[in-house]
């Protein structure tokens, strides 16, 4: 059986016993670490550290257990999106304001490595900084939607990946000349 037929599903058992979350540190070993888009592992390289201790952009890595091995990171913002009328009305919030609080997913890959031997890596990522969203709200802050801006520029399929986990485009910023696509998923529906 091909490994890359083990699909990895947030909060399964497999999943935790494979992998575990881990805060970005100075100590932190990125060698291997090696995603389909050069950007994203320069980012994760010569930036990210740099992001956190400037407070810009808080990154979480997906490591595997048995070997320590950098699965995926994402990087994690607060935001703040504008909605029209009627996508306020499509999640029910009757409010006379147009901004409403969010958690932005700043950066996300995952290794190729990994992604040959397991699918669903990065639906767990996404999943995981829902959880956190949805933790953020219990103890500190309130934020409704997890946002994107979907990087159609280096991948035209991240907007579908975005859409198979509840990810819909938002009006205010939709543009089709952009090389990116905003778009929002309601961690509360
Ligand atoms: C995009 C990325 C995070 C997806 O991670 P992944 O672990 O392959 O995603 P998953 O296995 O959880 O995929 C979930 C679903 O989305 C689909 N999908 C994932 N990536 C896709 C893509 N690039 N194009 C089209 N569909 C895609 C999968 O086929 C799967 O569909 P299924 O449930 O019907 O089988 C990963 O490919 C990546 O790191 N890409 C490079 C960096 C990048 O583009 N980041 C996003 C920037 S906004």
């Amino acid at each position: 059986m091909n490994s890359r037929q083990v699909r990895i599903q947030f909060g399964s058992k497999e999943g935790l016993s494979l992998f575990k979350l881990e805060p970005l540190t100075p100590s932190t070993s990125l060698s291997h670490f090696m995603c389909s888009i050069a950007e994203y592992n320069e980012y994760l390289y010569q930036d990210a550290l740099r992001s956190q201790d400037d407070h810009i952009a808080r990154t979480w890595l997906l490591c595997e257990r048995a070997t320590g091995a950098i699965a995926a990171y994402m990087s994690l913002i607060m935001d703040a999106i504008k909605l029209s009328f009627t996508e306020k009305e499509l999640h029910n919030l009757k409010y006379p304001f147009k901004t409403i609080p969010s958690m932005k997913i700043a950066k996300l890959a995952v290794d190729c490595g990994f992604s040959e031997r397991y699918k669903g890596i990065g639906s767990f990522m996404i999943e995981t900084a829902a959880s956190k969203a949805l933790a953020c709200n219990e103890d500190y802050c309130a934020a409704r939607f997890l946002t994107v801006d979907a990087d159609l520029e280096h991948d035209e399929g991240v907007l579908a990946f975005y859409e198979k986990n509840g990810f819909i485009r938002n009006a205010e910023l939709f543009n089709k000349n952009r090389k990116t696509i905003s778009m929002r998923k309601d961690i509360y529906n």
